[in-house]
């Protein structure tokens, strides 16, 4: 029988695209950077399954110019770059990676969280710079952690973990979330609060929502003046759940006093963006889940969906059961 051929698009940590070699011929992208859009077109023209990260674009004119594509295994939890209703529509299944990340991109938000209110990156810089001369009492003042109010924007899996280590903090918790989550309410001890109270009453907010058609801009210029001038903003999940331009704006205007970014709204950030230029704005470069152990076991899990969706069985982490109804694209 003829082996299935997918699509890699990227090299992946571990041992994951050797076990999709077993069983697959597997057409392996091994330029660090994404294929250009048109490319990925070309490439999957003749693919049954796609192991995609964030940066590849899955949209409904490149489901109709790859009529073979059956499955898509996104290497993220977050499934923005593709298009799940034409996905559905076109009889592709699509699956993500959720659970595997959820602690390790928590530890990176806290991170982000503790370097924002206590200046660790500016501190870092101004020693490199030469300019510690002394122990000076007014020296990068910052904010307490400790005892602090945290907003918990988006109340799922990595929402409940930051929360979680909130706790540790002996911080008073709020969330703001579609639906309540009283199993959570009553574990963690967090408060339910609409988005605008939150906003209001919280040292740090912490975005952990999915980009959506409702979550785009969901932090705009009305929202960012509703937070303390002390608040520190951590974004780890979307770029554009934020309104950059306005968040470069609050920042000018002392409100909040500072932002902990892992995402931006382009990525990589152009170079020339005025956030770059602000001393109290951290920015990494999407690495939440960037730890040895999480990154193999995403590959592993995209692995393990699509080698399940080319045997005709039902991935593990189907998104869009729906589309198994549709006619089988598999070869
Ligand atoms: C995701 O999984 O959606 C992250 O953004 C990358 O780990």
């Amino acid at each position: 029988m003829e082996r299935p051929h997918v699509f890699v698009a990227r090299r992946l940590p571990g041992t994951a695209v050797a076990r999709l070699r077993e069983q697959t011929d597997v057409d392996l992208w091994e330029d660090d950077l994404p294929p250009p859009h048109d490319t990925l077109v070309e490439r999957l023209r003749g693919a049954s399954g796609a192991v995609t990260l964030l940066t590849e674009r899955i949209d409904a004119a490149l489901l109709t110019a790859c009529p073979r594509l059956y499955a898509v295994c996104n290497v993220a939890v977050g499934f923005d770059n593709i298009d799940l209703p034409a996905a559905t529509a076109a009889g592709v299944l699509v699956t993500n990676t959720p659970g595997v990340l959820t602690d390790t991109t928590a530890d990176f938000a806290f991170a982000l969280l503790l370097a924002g209110a206590r200046r660790v990156v500016e501190a870092d810089r101004f020693t490199r710079e030469g300019r510690w001369r002394t122990w000076d009492p007014g020296l990068l003042l910052g904010t307490d952690v400790w005892g602090g109010t945290l907003g918990v924007v988006g109340m799922g899996l990595i929402g409940a973990a930051m929360a979680r280590r909130a706790r540790g903090f002996n911080m008073r918790v709020l969330y703001s979330s579609r639906t309540r989550h009283p199993e959570i309410e009553a574990g963690l001890g967090v408060e339910p609060a609409e988005l605008d109270v939150l906003l209001s009453a919280s040292d740090f907010v912490s975005l952990h929502a999915p980009l959506t058609p409702e979550t785009w801009h969901l932090i705009d210029a009305r929202r960012l003046a509703q937070m303390k001038p002390s608040a520190v903003l951590i974004n780890t999940a979307r770029g554009a759940l934020v309104d950059q331009a306005a968040l470069y704006a609050a920042l000018l205007a002392g409100r909040p006093a500072a932002a902990a970014l892992d995402v931006a709204e382009v990525e990589p950030i152009p170079m020339d963006d005025p956030l770059l230029t602000l001393p109290n704005v951290v920015v990494a470069p999407h690495i939440g889940s960037a730890s040895f152990a999480t990154r193999a076991k995403m590959a592993g899990m995209a692995v393990d969906n699509l080698l399940a969706a080319l045997a005709g069985e039902r991935p593990p982490n189907l998104l869009n059961p729906e589309a198994l109804a549709r006619a089988p694209r598999r070869d």
